[in-house]
């Protein structure tokens, strides 16, 4: 293929300039630079990307420019269904919502090492009745293949998978004309890289031109495309942030390297909810799902420790049982140490003020440390109970019994304020042998618990609740 005509722009200002700078003569900021193919008769001006300048008609055929599409009434488009592929993984299935939508663009981030590779080979492996074409750039086809026989040494029937250990954009594309598949994995964005650019593979002009042109793919045959990306230092998806743009859904697979479960979340997704989780776990044949994380979360080893209690939770749409730990010791400083893993530490100050000025406990003199088991990162608000309850705890060295759990908002008064779902978490609490559980009181008309097998406290005030927990 000819080489296109490239130029360099400035990512803030837009001015265009025929060699690299380090800092834009226009606007004057530094290291905004980034190589882009402009048209080929040399036109100032960017080739229209399929980001912004290709347009869509109504029934989802790409209308090229130059060719108009009129507006249609809202009314008049016909809808149906986005039909979905069964990735066979109920956790990934649910976290993309419902499978994995046709034409559609995934990018799934994470930290080096989290098991990226390994989620997208081990589902693949799985879907016999599918073509994929699984494209490395990072591993060999022999490191590929010593992988695959370690998740499924089984079953050597992997017909449907073909791999190709390749870094140029335009033959991928070589070998999908080629190969046809019914889905396309990239692994990694930041390894490949299209000859119309002079910049390296893993720069913001390639990663930005060859993902929009896997999405004009994408979008033209109805192919869904993964593309998996790296994470920078900071912790956000590395490359530019029209990246995220871009694509339909990214999803972040997290955990920590010293936890052996995974969690995957979408954090932008267009074709269903964000608020999502698939849990894994990594064992030496591969990712296991865990479809009862309440299992994993409960050590059972917390029998008479004072600052542990037992939070019935929910994350996204499904309730789970997680163990809250907290310490709370002298400080030896004048300012004294708040530190939280996998809570908001503001949100932390604001229940240990509550516990100050309307409980009396001064904590002011004391470092408190808190700990949401397994590194989950828990953002519901009904884990406050449970938390105040383990400062508590600790700060009394008195054991909360450990078959009762708690749910409930602490308002800023000390009042328990109602939560989300409540007949869910009791149902979890029940189903795991839990005794006791302790709800906001105004939610308790929301509920039949005579059937229920598990004793429900319903508390008004922190203070009843600790009456109740704390003896
Ligand atoms: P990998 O999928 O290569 O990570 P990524 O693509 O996100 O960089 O995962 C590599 C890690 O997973 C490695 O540290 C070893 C571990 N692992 C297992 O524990 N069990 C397994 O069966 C496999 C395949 C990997
Ligand atoms: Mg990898």
């Amino acid at each position: 293929m000819a080489k296109q005509k490239t130029a360099y722009f400035c990512n803030s200002c837009g001015c265009e300039e025929p060699k690299w700078f380090g800092r834009c003569p226009s606007c004057g900021e530094w290291g905004t630079c980034v190589e882009e193919v402009v048209s080929a008769d040399g036109a100032i001006g960017r080739k229209p990307k399929s980001s912004g300048g290709v347009r869509w008609s109504h029934a989802g055929v790409l209308n090229l420019p130059g060719q108009k599409e009129k507006a249609h009434r809202l009314s008049e488009i016909e809808a149906t269904e986005e039909s979905r592929y069964d990735m066979h993984d109920a956790e990934l299935n649910r976290v993309l919502g419902g499978g994995l939508v046709k034409g559609s663009m995934v990018l799934l981030g994470g930290d080096p090492g989290i098991g990226k590779s390994t989620l997208l080979l081990q589902t693949v492996l799985q879907l016999n009745d599918r073509k994929v074409l699984y494209c490395s750039g990072e591993e060999s086809a022999y490191q590929l293949k010593l992988r695959a026989n370690r998740l499924k040494p089984q079953d050597q029937q992997e017909n449907a998978l073909f791999v190709a250990c390749e870094t140029d954009l335009d033959t991928i594309f070589a070998h999908v004309a080629e190969l046809q598949p019914d889905i396309l994995i990239v692994d990694s964005i930041q390894t490949i890289a299209t000859d119309d650019l002079e910049s390296s593979a893993g720069s913001v002009g390639q990663i930005r031109e060859c993902a929009a042109r896997l999405l004009k793919f994408a979008k033209e045959s109805g192919t869904p495309v993964i593309l998996v990306g790296h994470i920078t230092k900071e912790g956000s998806l590395a490359g530019p942030k029209v990246l995220e743009h871009i694509v339909d859904t990214v999803l972040q697979f997290e955990g920590d390297q010293h936890y052996m479960y995974r969690i995957l979340r979408a954090t932008k997704n267009r074709f269903g909810s964000t608020s999502e989780l698939g849990i894994y776990e990594m064992l030496g044949t591969g990712l296991r799902q865990v479809s009862n994380p309440s299992e994993l979360l409960l050590s059972g080893c917390q029998q008479g420790l004072s600052g542990v209690t037992i939070a019935a939770a929910i994350e996204g749409l499904r309730p789970f049982l997680i163990e809250t730990q907290s310490l709370v010791s002298s400080s030896a400083y004048a300012t004294p140490m708040r530190s939280t893993t996998g809570f908001d530490g503001r949100r932390l100050n604001m229940l240990l003020a509550v516990l100050e000025k309307k409980v009396g406990f001064k904590l002011g003199q004391k470092d408190v440390f808190l700990n949401i088991a397994g590194g989950l990162r828990v953002s519901d608000p009904a884990m406050d109970l449970a938390v105040i309850s383990a400062v508590l705890s600790s700060n009394m060295d008195i054991a909360v019994d450990g078959r009762t759990c708690l749910t409930g908002e602490v308002g800023l008064s000390g009042e328990i304020r109602p939560v989300s779902r409540l007949e869910q978490r009791i149902l979890e609490a029940e189903k795991l042998g839990f005794q006791r559980i302790l709800i906001p009181d105004f939610s308790l008309k929301s509920i039949d618990h005579k059937k229920l097998n598990i004793e429900v406290c319903p508390v008004r005030r922190v203070e009843d609740a600790f009456r109740i927990v704390l003896k």
